[in-house]
């Protein structure tokens, strides 16, 4: 049989207390949504269709098509049939609002948009199921808000009831309902013809599905998650932050079997996709988005932040450093409390030491800039040397312009290089320079006022008697 999922998402997410339909509120970050669908896609179905609400339907739609078209995954994104559901009336009627759509002869496989952390494995084994519902369940410590499952005498399950809707007696069982099932859309389509909003909520359960389908015939069979954590449905801001929390450390013990070294796999939050080399080292806190990809030997600081960066072989990046956009080579070292952003690249055994905000400049081989420095829209030559508090002046309050300088300068402390402008090779800027004009190739320019000495100058004497 072929399979077809069906994914909701139009639920308001009211205890979320945010605007953001809360399918896009983020697990290592990307949108719950993107999750699930990518644990659903993985099960090759020939559609998945997604159930959103009316309002905030387009943020979602756009969202997903934006998120699958950056990962290139065209195929997923081509599989994806779109159901609005006009008002939030309950799951079952969430569920009925893809069925036009669905096969009848296909089995379907029914997924929540906010339990983000369900495994393709999981999925696969309960879409598996050949006749009858297939529901995922497990034993919760604290199963407060989940739906339970009700069994008969003879250990068979006979229905879920909802938590809002159990008895002293029911809230005792501690089997629950996930928030997935599958089984032959037929059998989904007839139950679905048999549910009433006679309930706390006055919604259309999903979840009644499964006494509908049991007084019907139909044979209901329990499915385990290979791991409980996967079962975590996300209705607060403090579900998200625990789902974080279990997502962070799969990918802590995921990168530590693949050979990294993290000082403590509690403080690490990857967001995004990370490559890397042998023997490199992260201590705490350090926060990776997007691409991000090491070399080997590398050395990243405590409470570094790196997004959408490459660093090569043998690079350090000291303490309470930010990288956006840059291409770092090997041997270099950056920080600690360096900035470096888009387009700052650093050729290999260049330097940007504490306080040192570099972007959209080619830093070349070997060059330095140990502290205090803005460089903005330039190229450093190799072996070059930027003094403290060196600042590339790359902006008239209109236009940027671009500052060239040479191989092996020596650029003295406090100096402002006004852009456009360039300095030839082994030129030399005398400290506190302010230099408006190119500098000839091995010249020194010194562009400050001539010093003077005053002779027997007075000090102020402070004035008595006021
Ligand atoms: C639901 C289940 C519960 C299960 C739990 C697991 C029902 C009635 N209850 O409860 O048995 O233990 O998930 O996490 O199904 N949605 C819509 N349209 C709606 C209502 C909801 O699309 O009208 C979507 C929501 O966006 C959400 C999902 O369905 O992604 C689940 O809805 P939610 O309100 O979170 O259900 P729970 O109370 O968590
Ligand atoms: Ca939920």
């Amino acid at each position: 049989m072929t399979l077809e999922a069906v994914i909701l998402a139009a639920g308001e997410g009211t205890r979320m207390r945010s605007a953001l339909p809360k399918s896009l509120h983020q697990i290592g970050g990307a949108p719950m949504l993107a999750h699930i669908l990518k644990a659903a896609g993985a099960l090759n179905p020939a559609k998945i269709h997604l159930v959103v609400a009316r309002r905030g339907g387009d943020l979602v739609k756009d969202a997903v098509e934006r998120g699958l078209a950056a990962r290139r995954a065209e195929e997923l994104l081509g599989k994806i049939c779109w159901a609005t559901q006009e008002s939030s009336l309950g799951t079952g009627h969430a569920v009925m609002q893809a069925m036009p759509a669905v096969g009848r002869e296909s089995t379907l496989l029914v997924l929540y948009g906010d339990t983000p952390l369900l495994r393709a494995s999981t999925l696969a084994r309960l879409a598996a199921v050949k006749d009858g519902v297939a529901l995922l369940t497990a034993e919760l410590e604290n199963p407060d808000g989940f739906g339970r499952i009700v069994r008969g005498a003879g250990g068979e399950i006979e229905r879920i009831i909802e938590h809002k809707d159990a008895d002293a007696a029911q809230k005792k069982i501690r089997e629950c309902n996930a928030g997935c099932m599958a089984a032959p859309a037929k059998v989904i389509a007839d139950a679905l013809g048999g549910i009433r909003p006679d309930n706390a909520q006055r919604e259309l359960y999903l979840t009644d599905v499964v006494a509908a389908a049991a007084a019907a015939g139909a044979r209901i069979t329990a499915c385990h998650p290979d791991a409980i954590e996967e079962t975590i449905g996300v209705n607060t801001q403090a579900d998200l932050a625990c789902a974080e929390r279990v997502f962070q450390l799969e990918q802590a013990r995921e990168v530590m079997a693949r050979g990294l070294c993290l000082r403590d796999p509690a403080r690490f939050d990857l967001r995004g996709r990370f490559e890397f080399g042998r023997d490199c080292a992260l201590d705490i806190n350090v926060i990776l988005e997007g691409e991000i990809s090491l070399g080997a030997r590398c050395r990243i600081g405590a409470n570094s932040v790196i997004r959408n960066s490459s660093i090569g072989d043998d690079s350090v990046i000291e303490a309470n450093c930010v990288l956006d956009g840059a291409v770092v080579g090997a041997n270099c070292v950056i920080g600690p409390f360096a900035r470096l952003r888009p387009r700052a690249q650093l050729a290999d055994g260049a330097r940007a030491g504490n306080f040192v905000e570099i972007k959209n400049s080619r830093v070349g081989r070997g060059a330095k800039a140990n502290h205090l420095s803005y460089i903005g829209d330039s190229e450093i030559g190799a072996g070059a040397n930027i003094g403290a508090g060196v600042i590339t002046c790359n902006y008239d309050g209109a236009n940027k312009h671009r500052s060239v300088i040479g191989e092996d300068v020596f650029v003295g402390s406090n100096s402002a290089l006004v852009a456009p402008l360039r300095i030839g090779d082994g030129a030399t800027i005398g400290a506190g320079s302010t230099i408006t004009q190119d500098v000839a190739a091995a010249d020194l320019a010194v562009g400050r006022a001539r010093q003077r000495a005053v002779r027997g100058w007075k000090r102020p004497v402070k004035k008595t008697g006021q």
